[in-house]
């Protein structure tokens, strides 16, 4: 088994409050939210069809895609609301000062 490496997405600087924020680095594209400090990661193709989560609407821990509304808790990817009904992968994020950091590839 393989340790997992890390992958630096941006500045957690970048990243406003409350919004979300596409990064799209080594074949991923990736929607980065921050709420009260602390920082999440998950696909950014919604699970449902051509939405970006990213440029979706961001209330606490939900995000609605803006393309159906169908709704994903940030933090564990489970959906909330349909028409969604595939989970979204997220990531786990690594504790850094500056940096937004994700685990991966994840064993
Ligand atoms: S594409 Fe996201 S809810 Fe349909």
């Amino acid at each position: 088994m393989s340790e997992a490496s890390t992958l630096t997405l941006c500045k957690k600087s970048d990243v406003e409050e409350d919004e979300g924020y596409k990064v799209d680095t080594e074949g991923l594209s990736l929607a980065v939210f921050h709420v009260e400090g602390e920082f999440f990661v998950m696909d950014d193709l919604c699970s449902h069809g051509p939405g970006s989560l990213s440029q979706g609407y961001l209330d606490g821990y939900n995000i609605e895609c803006d393309f159906h509304a169908g709704c994903f808790d940030i933090r564990t990817g489970e959906v909330t609301a349909p028409p969604c009904m595939i989970p979204m992968k997220t990531y786990k994020v690594v504790d850094h000062p500056e940096d937004v950091i994700i685990e991966w590839p994840e064993s």
